[in-house]
């Protein structure tokens, strides 16, 4: 089935939150960002923009009347700065005025008087001086320290990944009004509505039934909605509550680039230890995550870097510590993958070391160290359907690494100024929230009296098909036709208490609630029609559109049922309700099972580099996938080549820089570089591994936004493997992203 949005996006008619016709009356807000890192608040003087015409007020933190916090995990973020600012672009208040030109005008007349004080960026610095989000983590199996006895080889090292820009084409906005009788609506460009609603209740000080959350779609969120959006949604709903007037509050670009939180950079050191088989048999590392001025999800994208911490691999002794350091950026937040690429690039960099000392190719290491049945992963779970070496032996034999290996190696020898290298990149990605609470969903079914289907759930479609695949499981679980069913949009009234979408669960959580309701309507439906066709209700099914008695059609259609159970006054709405069996986890003791299964695949990465420039392209990326039982394979290869791209991009081009100071100089465009038409390799290939999918898979078709972003992670070493082949003298380093500068330096070091 054709994703249902796709006409609409090319012919420009979907709805985003800046395209909602506006109320008469509305006015605009625009945030005044805190002009540096870390200080004191001396004085704000908002008077001279407000004596603006046009301007309707300036908010700060004294204007609101609940809790001056939306911290979602720890109540440590402050809507507006009070006493002292933590990062470059913290708001410290809102202008409101008759138009967005008067409210940038206005800007210019609020007077920040801020004692400046030294502002730390660096993860491995704050981590030094005590400044911690939250308490370490460690994840730890079997004996490290006496294993080193064991291992024949030991190399150690440090890494570094940067951060990651999410630049979804829409950026963070809200637009909020009154109702009757101080009840608020906010439309909002989050993945979070429950988060929204709960942190505008709390800034408000209103209880949550007051504020009605609605979404109708994004222009992508990548993670960075997950909780970010909120800040500004309880803007736009402060103003709206305070002025009695809709307000809207969507930032410029350069705004949104500078005020926001990104992926996590990472430190790390690592210790890696074989023996004379090529066995990993140890493993120690200690990450720095670099949070920024405020936890926000940054405990949970720890955690799952510790989860990721050995990709697919089984290493029987590990210890693995991360901090979380509080330092004066942004509050850094989810991105695809959610700290798990962060984890994997750390081991495959060790991978790498070891592979490069060792003088064997890093494929030999991580073929001998996959995953199998019934191994344990370090945090307890034990590895079922273990997927990983069936993904490369069919990677191997559609493809044949040996014989792309010596096609490289032939390339080498044959020119001098340009070297391929290649590279393999395994995943192996947890499915469920790390947080059992989380794993969770509700469905709201409504069936017209003309036998049409509306749903409502949780989820939130921001391009990853989500809702198609709902229309899907409605229909195909109500067998009717598609064109019957219709998926509302994301409402807190209708669909309450909701789970973020995010962790790839998307689909899988609000799918499954879905095929609940539906099935209880079934059933009810059922007894109707055994009632007008004088049989036993067991003994009848539905399928397209007919009413079936032992397996054969009656004169029954859909329609007439429908018709029939509303007259005969039978309910034709049904909630469904899915909470994720079994999965738990204890972070205490970091045991548990916390995943309902994993996502697993590989990909081959050529990379292609000038020897002269320091530029690259990339010949080949071949990836086999394990999608389950795909239910939608055109969507689900749209996943796949987006993650990658994207995680290509984290790794190669995409280069988040701040000054010593913490002002962000990648604020634009012009100095912060995408994944472009020509960043996409020569030759894509994806293809799915034949599987039947596990149950806990919605229709058994796995989940598969994130697990594919991590195939990116390879472009690195390909690059690397390359830059190898040109000069001989180069050790290899592990500081991503691996831009054409960088490149260039390494070739000529
Ligand atoms: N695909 C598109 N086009 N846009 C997005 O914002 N977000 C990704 C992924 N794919 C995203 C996307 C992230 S971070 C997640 S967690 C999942 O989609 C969320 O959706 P799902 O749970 O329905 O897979
Ligand atoms: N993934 C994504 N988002 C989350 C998670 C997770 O595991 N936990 C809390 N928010
Ligand atoms: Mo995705 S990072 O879990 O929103």
């Amino acid at each position: 089935m054709k994703n249902i949005d796709s006409i609409s996006h090319v012919t420009g008619r979907s709805l985003y939150v800046d395209d909602i016709p506006v109320r008469t009356g509305t006015l605009y807000g625009v945030v005044f960002p805190s002009p540096t890192a870390h200080g004191r608040i001396i004085r704000l003087d908002t008077s001279g923009a407000e004596a603006l015409d046009g301007v309707a007020a300036v908010l700060t933190a004294s204007d609101i009347p609940g809790k001056n916090q939306i911290g979602g995990i720890v109540p440590d973020e402050p809507l507006f700065a009070e006493e002292k600012v933590v990062f470059n672009g913290q708001p410290l208040a809102l202008v409101v005025a008759r138009d967005e030109h008067t409210a940038r005008k206005a800007l210019r007349h609020i007077r920040a008087e801020i004692e400046e004080m030294e502002a730390v960026t660096d993860a491995r610095e704050a981590h030094q001086r005590g400044m911690l989000l939250v308490p370490p983590s460690t994840f730890r199996m079997g004996e490290v320290e006496t294993a080193w006895d064991q291992c024949e080889h030991i190399v150690e090292g440090s890494t570094e990944s940067g951060g990651q820009e999410h630049l979804y084409i829409e950026t963070q906005g809200s637009y909020a009004y009154m109702m009757e009788n101080g009840h608020l609506k906010i439309r909002s460009s989050t993945q979070g509505p429950t988060h929204v609603q709960k942190a505008a209740s709390g800034v408000l000080g209103v209880p949550m039934h007051r504020v009605e959350v609605d979404v109708t779609r994004l222009g992508g969120g990548f993670g960075g909605k997950e909780d970010q959006a909120t800040a500004y949604a309880c803007m736009a709903a402060l103003a709206a509550q305070k002025l009695n007037r809709p307000v809207k509050v969507i930032l410029h670009r350069m705004d949104d680039m500078r005020m926001t939180g990104k992926r996590h950079p990472y430190s790390a050191d690592f210790k890696i230890g074989l023996n004379k088989e090529l066995k990993i048999i140890a493993y120690k590392a200690t990450f720095y995550q670099n949070g920024g001025a405020a936890a926000d999800l940054s405990p949970a994208i720890l955690d799952r870097s510790l989860f990721h911490s050995t990709n697919s691999y089984f290493i029987p002794n590990t210890e693995v510590t991360a901090y979380s350091c509080r330092t004066h950026l942004p509050p850094n937040t989810a991105f695809r993958g959610f700290g798990g690429p962060q984890g994997m690039f750390i081991m495959e960099s060790a991978i790498a070391k070891a592979a490069h000392q060792l003088k064997v190719p890093a494929r030999v290491i991580q073929q001998k160290n996959f995953l199998r049945e019934n191994d344990r992963f370090q945090y307890g779970q034990v590895a079922r359907n273990v997927n990983i070496g069936k993904c490369f032996r069919l990677m191997d034999k559609t493809w044949q690494m040996e014989k792309i290996a010596e096609e490289v190696a032939r390339f080498n020898v044959k020119n001098e100024t340009e070297k391929k290298g290649l590279a393999i990149m395994p995943v192996c990605f947890g499915i469920s929230f790390t947080n059992r609470s989380m794993n969770q969903a509700r469905a709201l079914v409504h069936i017209y009296q003309d036998g049409s289907v509306g749903i409502s759930t949780a989820a939130i479609e921001m391009g990853q098909g989500v809702n198609t695949k709902l229309l899907q499981v409605a229909a195909q679980t109500l067998s009717i036709s598609a064109e019957r069913v219709k998926v509302e949009t994301t409402n807190t009234t209708r669909v309450s208490n909701t789970s973020p979408t995010a962790a790839s669960s998307g689909a899988d959580l609000n799918g499954k609630a879905t095929e609940i309701a539906c099935n209880q309507l079934i059933n009810r439906l059922r007894k109707t029609a055994a009632g007008i066709l004088k049989a036993d209700w067991k003994q009848i099914s539905l399928k397209d559109e007919w009413v079936l008695v032992e397996g054969r059609r009656s004169k029954l259609t859909w329609e007439e049922l429908v018709k029939t159970a509303h007259l005969d006054r039978v309910c034709l709405s049904e909630q469904g309700h899915y909470a994720t069996p079994l999965v738990h986890f204890d972070r205490e003791t970091a045991r548990g099972e916390p995943f309902a299964y994993h996502a697993y695949g590989t990909a081959a990465l050529v990379a292609r580099v000038d020897c002269i420039r320091g530029n690259y392209s990339f010949d080949k990326v071949l990836i086999v996938h394990d999608f389950g039982n795909s239910m939608n394979i055109d969507i689900d290869m749209g996943q796949v080549e987006g993650a990658l791209a994207q995680g290509m991009g984290w790794m190669t081009m995409e280069e988040v820089s701040y000054d010593a100071k913490g002002r962000l100089l990648s604020n634009s465009l012009s100095t912060y570089k995408v994944p472009d038409i020509y960043s996409v390799p020569a030759d894509l290939q994806c293809i799915p591994l034949p599987a039947r999918g596990p149950k806990a898979a919605i229709l058994r078709s796995k989940a598969v936004g994130e697990p594919p972003l991590m195939y990116g992670i390879g472009a690195y070493f390909a690059i690397q493997n390359a830059i190898m082949a040109f000069n001989p003298d180069y050790e290899p380093d592990f500081n991503a992203p691996m831009t054409a500068e960088k490149v260039l330096m390494r070739l000529y070091a």
